[in-house]
């Protein structure tokens, strides 16, 4: 067990992977804001595997909240999250401060037009604007060869996928799937928020998607049906409100009537004053054709 370097200074970071890299180091890099999770340590696990060399950013990043959400109560537990990584071995922790990253006179964000738009785009304006300007700044401060994201966040996955392609980072994304409480929850910080009652009603949402799944495994092929069917289970909780349920072609995101492709079905919820996200592949078998 080693603790890992916590680095605050972008110009330090940016120094210590020009060295790693001159050494022929490959830099496996994990962005996350904090209040680790089983979920985040997958992906640790991940690069682990991947690099030489782990990187973790811890930053909740103000550009991808919108004005009425959570950022001011969003978990942080720096020393917790500390312990958490021990077991890892991760040589480096980037843990910035707003103004390091966002000094005043910042004016410059990077957008994916078309991927951030619908599901969450549509109810969180900006959030992919800013997922997409922090991971760009953290892709030029770390220098990754690799870089770590969850499933569990899709549609963010398919969006950085999509920035790194257009911009031309020399990075692999990878993409993890999604942990899971033991009764199916999709792991979150957010998770947090849930009072015993509410954490009951959330597990509605992971029960949807295995629904769903299984419903497509005996042969259902229409969207609408699976969207029926996760609605009724999900609206049976008097705390649940639905955002949005969508099946959409698993890589473009566009809408999908008919499973004929890969398909994954998308979910947002709002439990209480507490909103959370999942997803899963209806047809993780789809063989083509
Ligand atoms: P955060 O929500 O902290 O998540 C960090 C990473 O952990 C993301 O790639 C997310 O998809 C992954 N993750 C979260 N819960 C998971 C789970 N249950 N199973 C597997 N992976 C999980 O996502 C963000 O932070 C931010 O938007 C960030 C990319 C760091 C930019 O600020």
């Amino acid at each position: 067990m080693t603790n890992p370097r916590v680095i605050e200074s972008i110009s330090e970071m940016q120094e210590i992977s020009r060295f790693l890299k001159r050494e022929g180091k490959k830099i496996a890099f994990v962005p996350t804001m904090g209040y680790l999770h089983q979920g985040h340590l997958s992906l640790v696990e991940g690069a682990r595997q991947l690099g030489d060399v782990v990187v973790v950013s811890i930053f909740v990043n103000p550009t991808q909240f919108g004005p009425s959400e959570d950022f001011n109560r969003y978990p942080r537990d720096l020393e917790g999250d500390l312990k958490r990584l021990e077991p890892y071995r991760v040589e480096y922790v980037f843990y910035p401060s707003a103004s390091e990253m966002y000094p005043e006179g910042y004016q410059t964000y990077v957008e994916v037009e078309e991927l951030s738009k619908g599901l969450c785009g549509d109810f969180r304006p900006g959030h992919f604007r800013g997922v997409c300007t922090v991971v760009c700044k953290l892709f030029n401060i770390v220098q990754p060869d690799f870089a770590i994201f969850g499933e569990k966040d899709y549609q963010q996955l398919r969006v950085i996928e999509r920035m790194s392609r257009d911009l031309n980072f020399p990075i692999q994304i990878i993409g993890m799937p999604t942990v899971r409480e033991e009764d199916g929850l999709a792991m979150s910080s957010r998770n947090a928020y849930l009072s015993e009652g509410e954490r009951k009603q959330a597990l509605s949402l992971s029960q949807a998607l295995f629904t769903c799944q299984e419903l497509v495994r005996k042969g259902e092929k229409d969207s609408a049906v699976l969207k029926e069917k996760a609605q009724e289970i999900i609206s049976q909780n008097p705390d649940a409100r639905i955002e949005y349920i969508e099946v959409r072609d698993a890589y473009s995101l566009e809408p999908l009537e008919k499973i004929d492709r890969p398909a994954q079905m998308l979910l947002a919820v709002w439990v209480g004053n507490t909103r959370l996200i999942d997803n899963i592949r209806l047809n993780p078998d789809y063989q083509g054709g």
